[in-house]
């Protein structure tokens, strides 16, 4: 991407100068010879940084730099003071200034300062941008995700949301079964009903029946009243089965008939309950194998799986990271009373390259935890865990003496394109090259990319 710099200076020399300097540096320029025609440069809206001397006919800099920290804030402007001013350099910091750079103006000093003006101005750019994508699927739902993967669960989500069919979420552990499993509840006909949640791994297999279906007064031992079970407490709304694939044989039976009959028995007990409910189940075990090792029910398993979502691994929808991540950071932010406004560039190559076994959960616990050590508005590499923080370190490449041009390129872009999980856009930015230009190249030098297709 190239940078427009708008330089305001009344003095020609100085304009053209910097103008050239910067243009050289691969910038484009404007110029501008008072604080009025500077201000029309910028509502023009083409501007990325303004450069202006504090002194100028008709509208002065510091007009300049107020009006513009005012209406375009992010857009960094860096003053240029006389020799000995140093108080209008404070005054200028004070007003919103990104530096400022004293004359006979250093052009070493300058370009830098330009260059770390116009990173922190994109790396604001892009975490504004996070934040305004997080805003917005905030109110749609409580997943978040903008993958083409997780772009399909959504669309099943909304298709089985309306109908009554058993539905069968299967994943990862921590990839959001049970925010699925929210979903499809909250946006179906029962969502006024209840969502009754039993997570069956938790439960010993004797005390799994009755928490299921109830029992009588005097079933068993302890069983001193009558007691209504989830299946009854879901009555007209939903029940959430978590990790179907630990109930026993006996249990498995009881729940297919309620599926095929509606009905049940409490444990100990004649009377037959009817009741509607409709069934999600969520396992992260491969229930086919359950099947053939014959310790789940295979009718069982078609009642259940009528529909089946499958919630992919995080580390297959790497799209998913930023914006999970951004919204943990939001959601720790306020919890700690902390303002962090996003995660550095290191820091986020490896929330990015990280392979998150885990998944969602391991990614939340982690920036739970970078919150709780950030120090500075930004996390950086440092405050991830040190598994994490492996994943994202400087990565280098080696180019032997003798090697033409174009073989150093081939490397370089070979490896930046890995760093970049073999994503064209990114590496691309990182190499500083429009990404015609790369896909030219990669074509040009016959640089397979390891990694999937992006
Ligand atoms: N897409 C998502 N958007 C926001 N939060 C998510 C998302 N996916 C998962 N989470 C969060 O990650 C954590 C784990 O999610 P959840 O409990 O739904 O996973 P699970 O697949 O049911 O895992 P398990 O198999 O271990 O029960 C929760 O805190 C959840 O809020
Ligand atoms: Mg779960």
């Amino acid at each position: 991407m190239r940078f427009t710099v708008l330089v305001a200076d009344d003095e020609k020399n100085i304009r053209e100068g910097l103008s050239e300097a910067l243009g050289l540096e691969g910038y484009r320029t404007l110029g501008a010879s008072d604080g009025d025609e500077a201000l029309r440069m910028v509502d023009q809206g083409d501007v990325d940084l303004v450069i202006t001397d504090l002194r100028m006919p008709k509208v002065s800099g510091t007009e300049v730099l107020k009006t513009v920290v005012g209406r375009y804030p992010g857009l960094p402007v860096i003053v240029l003071t006389g020799h000995g001013t140093i108080e209008d350099a404070v005054s200028a910091m004070r007003s919103g200034a990104f530096d400022f750079v004293t004359k006979p103006v250093n052009l070493d000093h300058l370009s830098l300062l330009v260059k770390r003006a116009l990173e922190s101005r994109e790396l604001a750019r892009k975490n504004r941008e996070l934040e305004a994508e997080v805003e917005a699927q905030r109110h749609s739902s409580s997943i978040i995700g903008k993958s083409a993967e997780m772009k399909k669960v959504f669309e099943l989500v909304r298709r089985v949301a309306p109908t009554r069919a058993s539905v069968m979420v299967t994943g990862e552990s921590g990839v959001g079964k049970e925010l699925v499993a929210d979903a499809i509840h909250n946006l179906s006909p029962r969502r006024d009903g209840p969502l009754v949640k039993v997570h069956c791994a938790a439960l010993a297999e004797s005390l799994l029946e009755s928490e299921l279906f109830g029992h009588e007064k005097g079933a068993f031992t302890g069983a001193q009243g009558r007691r209504r079970g989830r299946f009854e407490l879901a009555h007209e709304g939903t029940l959430f089965l978590d990790e179907i694939g630990e109930i026993n044989q006996n249990v498995q039976i009881k729940i297919l008939r309620v599926l095929q009959e509606r009905k049940f028995e409490r444990v100990g007990g004649e009377e037959t309950v009817e009741v509607d409910v409709r069934i999600i189940a969520a396992t992260n075990r491969d229930l086919k194998e359950e099947i053939r090792k014959g310790s789940f029910r295979e009718d069982l398993y078609y009642r259940l799986n009528v529909v089946s979502i499958h919630v992919p691994p995080l580390r297959e929808r790497r799209d998913d990271i930023p914006l999970l991540a951004m919204a943990f950071l939001r959601e720790f932010g306020e919890e700690n009373g902390k303002r962090i406004e996003g995660f550095n560039p290191k820091a986020r190559l490896s929330l990015y390259s990280y392979p998150w076994p885990g998944n969602v959960r391991e990614l939340r616990n982690c920036v739970e935890s970078a919150v709780v050590m950030a120090a500075g508005g930004l996390v950086e590499l440092e405050d991830l865990p040190p598994s994490v923080r492996s994943s994202g370190e400087e990565r280098n490449v080696r180019v032997p003496v003798g090697s033409s041009l174009a073989e150093a390129e081939k490397i370089l872009i070979t490896e930046t394109l890995a760093s970049q999980a073999g994503n064209k856009s990114r590496t691309a930015e990182v190499l500083g090259i429009g990404r015609k230009t790369l896909y030219q190249k990669i074509e040009d030098y016959g640089i397979e990319s390891a990694v999937g297709e992006h």
